[in-house]
This record gives structure tokens, sequence and C-alpha cells, in this order.
């Protein structure tokens, strides 16, 4: 068995949808498995030209791979089944492709409710929080007592190793929200309910020894959708949100913006291990010139595209992992 694993390095809405769809393009995979989260998510996905949001379904049904929803993952029905017709729909098969794992746990219109609620960590309102705390606190409800999922659940156990239809299993792992929004790693309790991180990943079924590339995925600048503040003083942030379309794509809600934190990002390789890192929305600081990070609490201001690129990589192979392969991406649908 072997799984390449897709992580966010920031705060989400890096483009891991964009990176796992094009690893799909690449390689052999038999399975793609969405490892935590629920419909919190929102993966853009340009295919074949053609915008796709995403939520619950892992990215593999737009290459004919059998796509899985993880015990990792929360997943609201209703939500799921409107997605699924939007897909095929639009011509792709979903309902053939698509296996919901029995220990995954339902978000309950209980738990959307409760989660509406919210007001001070300015959750996506879609009862991500209540899901996790039930399923922890040992009264949550799982994927296979719901009839209307029974066409699409599988044993995780059985499927990855008891399945005579694969030789060999290659896995990719297509992450959610990212290390920025982790409960452990981010900035509590301004976070969400599931792991973050490629630890999350290995919890839904396989061994740590199969792990063959960390794909971490980041953002020239970095942007946030929540209570606390975020956005920095500079005027181009502004200019920045609507030539990058920064609007929630789960919520439509204005993410705030600020320059690449290096330190994090460094914690965020670190702790993941990464060996490959795509810094995605290059098109967007060459539409505004503007090339800039923070480097601890100093802000550090790059005449040009090359300086910055040259500056990460150096920085990334000497600090973090001097195999690492840095790619600076400014395209929608290829890295
Ligand atoms: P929850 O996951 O809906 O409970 O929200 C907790 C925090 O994570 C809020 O700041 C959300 O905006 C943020 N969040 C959750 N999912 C995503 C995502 O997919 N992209 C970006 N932010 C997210
Ligand atoms: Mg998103």
């Amino acid at each position: 068995m072997i799984a390449d694993v897709v992580v966010d390095l920031q705060y989400g809405d890096c483009g891991k949808g964009k990176i796992s769809h094009a690893l799909c393009r690449m390689n052999e995979y038999t399975h793609v498995i969405r490892y935590n989260g629920g419909c919190n998510a929102g993966h853009t996905i340009y295919h074949k030209g053609k915008k796709f949001v995403t939520h619950h379904v892992p990215c593999g049904v737009f290459f004919g791979i059998k796509s899985i929803i993880g015990p990792g993952c929360v997943v609201h029905v209703d939500t799921l089944l409107e997605e699924i017709e939007t897909l095929e729909e639009n011509g792709i098969p979903a309902r053939k492709l698509l296996k919901i794992a029995s220990n995954a746990h339902l978000i309950t219109d209980f738990h959307r409710i409760e989660d509406k609620k919210d007001k001070t960590i300015g959750t996506t309102k879609r009862g991500n929080g209540p899901a996790y705390r039930d399923k922890y606190a040992r009264k949550g409800v799982r994927a296979l007592e719901d009839p209307r999922l029974q066409p699409y659940i599988i044993s995780m156990y059985h499927e990855l190793y008891e399945n005579p239809e694969f030789k060999k299993i290659e896995i990719l792992f297509e992450g959610a929200q990212g290390f920025g929004l982790d409960p452990d790693w981010g900035d509590y309790p301004y976070v969400t309910s599931s792991h973050c991180t490629v630890g999350s990943a290995l919890l839904n079924g396989v061994p740590a020894k199969c792990i063959r590339d960390v794909w971490g995925v980041a953002k020239i600048y970095e942007t946030y959708v929540g209570a606390k503040d975020f956005e920095g003083p500079d005027e181009v942030f502004s200019e920045i949100r609507e030539l990058g379309e920064e609007y929630g794509s789960t919520t439509g809600r204005p993410r705030q913006i600020n320059w690449l934190d290096f330190d994090m990002l460094k914690m965020a390789a670190r702790i993941n291990g990464v060996d490959k890192l795509v810094f995605n929305k290059m098109d967007i600081l060459e539409m505004v010139d503007s090339w800039c990070l923070y480097d601890g609490p100093n802000l550090y201001e790059f005449k040009s595209r090359d300086d910055i690129e040259m500056w990460l990589t150096g920085k990334l192979e000497m600090e973090v992992n001097e195999s690492m392969e840095v790619m600076f991406s400014g395209d929608k649908e290829y890295i």
C-alpha cells in the first residue's frame, strides 16, 4: 500500500482541491480518501476548464477513481446527496464512485441548529463542531445508521485489506481545513474540530510506513475566515481579495488577508514532514506586483517574484528539508 497526503499549511483555502485534482491526473491512484472535516470544507476545482465546488466528495470522482469519505469525517446527508446530484448533472459519475466508511459520523440537523448560534469562533455554521463533540462524547450517530446512505456504505477495513479487486492499493489522502485551524497546532480556540495534519490521515486506517509523499499546500499570501482579527493594514489587501476571489466557497464570507507568515509555514512544513510544497496564487501577486512576507516580526518586501521564490526555496531547503521540492503556481487547474 502506498499513500500520498495533501495537507494545507495555513488556514484552509490554499488550493488543496486543485492540487489533489492535479495529482489524480499525474498518478495511478486506486482510491482518493477525504480524511477529516465535513461540509465546512469547500474545495474549488477546475475540471476541463469548468468550475466545481465540492464539500464532501473527494476529487477522485473526476477521474473515475473510487472516492471514499473516511472514518475521520462527518457527513451531512442532505448536503451530500445534493452534491452528488449536481456532480451527476454535470456528467461526473459520483453515484458509482463514491463510498462512505460505515464508521464516519453524521452531522444531524440538530448539530446545524446548534452551530448556527455560534458567535465567538465564526464557524461555517455547518454543524461540524457539535458533530465531532458528540462523536467523542460517545453519543454520535454513525453513517451506517442512515438508510439513505446504504448504497454507499463500505467497511474501510475490508476495502483496504480484504478486497480482491485490488492487487496493490495506491491512495491519495485529500485533507480539509488547514494547519492554522488544527485544534492542537492552530490558534485555539479559533480552530475547527478535526485534526488537519498528516497524523489525521493515518487515523483512517493506513499504516504510517505507507506514506510516500506529503504535499504541503500554501498560498503566497494568507487568508483566514472566522471571528478573530487577522487582516493587516496594507491597502493592497482589498485588491488581492477581489482579484483572488477571496470569499468563502462554503459561506461566501470575505476572507481576511495578510502577508505570508514564514514561521508558521516552517512549523507546519516540519510537523507534517512536507517533501513537496506548492505556493498557489502567484498570479494574483503578479497582478498587484507586491511581494512581501513576515519572517518573525519583520515584514520583508522583495523586488520581484524571482526574489521571493529564491528566498523561500533557500530557507525551506535549509531549515526544513534539504531535498524539499518547492513549486510556485499561478494556474487554476494545473500546478
Ligand atoms: P467550523 O469548522 O465550521 O467549526 O469553523 C471553525 C473555524 O474554521 C472557522 O474560523 C471557520 O471559518 C474555519 N473553517 C472551517 N472549515 C474551513 C475551510 O474549509 N476553509 C477555511 N476555513 C475553514
Ligand atoms: Mg476552501
